[in-house]
């Protein structure tokens, strides 16, 4: 489809409509290489980059991107004690209105997707839709082989912290890890389709062991790379990579 190149920066997060004018204007935005000043010039925006100030861009509909979180921040938008996991993506994809698929706890390192796109959150973190999430946990104690049997049988999570009285609390909810495995003594590897609030410490917990550290290596088809450092995000080029088509 054709856009407005002014129309095109809109889009991709670059500020106001009068903003993404002015910036033509002054030749700050080159497109194949040439500086256009003139906002209303038409592109195709299948497959265009273009560049502001010199940094290149590609056009993207939607936004998907992966970044490698590193510990000490938050998935949440107004985060409460440490800053916030977008604090690390640059402001055109704040602008465009990102958000974490899923969420990572604070301490909780490796793979986070974000995008601008409801109905991808909505497909990738419903159970319904089977995404396998792998988990590496450092555990406390010594892994067992009943430990591992109850994981992948169904376990009790107790309520977090929960400061409800016991009598309003809901029921019980049952998790079941889709694989687990010990990598080695305190090392385990779960795989998980649900995505319930500190599932794999909760889970973990219930066979009577303790997360220490926890990192997420993958989400669905994708991996973290390791020429990705903790910090750094790359755009995934569309959500069928994720489900490795
Ligand atoms: N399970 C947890 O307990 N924490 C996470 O960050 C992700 C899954």
């Amino acid at each position: 489809m054709k856009q407005k190149l002014s129309q095109i920066l809109f889009s991709q997060g670059f500020g106001t409509r009068r903003l993404c004018a002015g910036l033509v204007w002054h030749g700050e935005v080159s497109v194949n290489g040439e500086v256009v000043e003139e906002p209303d010039t038409e592109f195709e925006t299948e497959g265009l980059r273009f560049a502001v100030n010199g940094q290149e861009w590609p056009f993207f509909d939607k936004a998907l991107v992966l970044l490698n979180k590193p510990a000490g921040f938050e998935c949440s938008q107004k985060p409460k004690h440490h800053p916030s996991v977008l604090s690390l993506l640059p402001a055109p994809l704040r602008e465009r209105g990102v958000q974490p698929i899923g969420r990572l706890d604070e301490d909780t390192t490796g793979l986070l997707l974000l995008t601008d796109d409801g109905t991808l959150i909505h497909r990738l973190t419903s159970p319904k839709h089977h995404v396998p999430k792998v988990y590496e946990a450092r555990c406390k104690h010594p892994l067992t082989a009943a430990m591992v049997e109850q994981l992948l049988a169904g376990v009790e999570l107790k309520e977090p912290e929960s400061k409800v009285p016991s009598k309003f609390q809901r029921p019980p909810e049952i998790s079941k890890a889709e694989g687990a495995e010990i990598v080695d003594e305190t090392l385990l590897r779960l795989t998980l389709v649900e995505g319930k609030y500190h599932q794999v410490k909760r889970m973990v917990a219930a066979v009577g062991n303790r997360v220490e550290t926890l990192h997420r290596p993958r989400f669905g088809a994708l991996t973290l790379s390791a020429d990705l450092k903790p910090g750094d995000w790359r755009w995934v080029s569309s959500p069928a990579e994720v489900w490795g088509q």
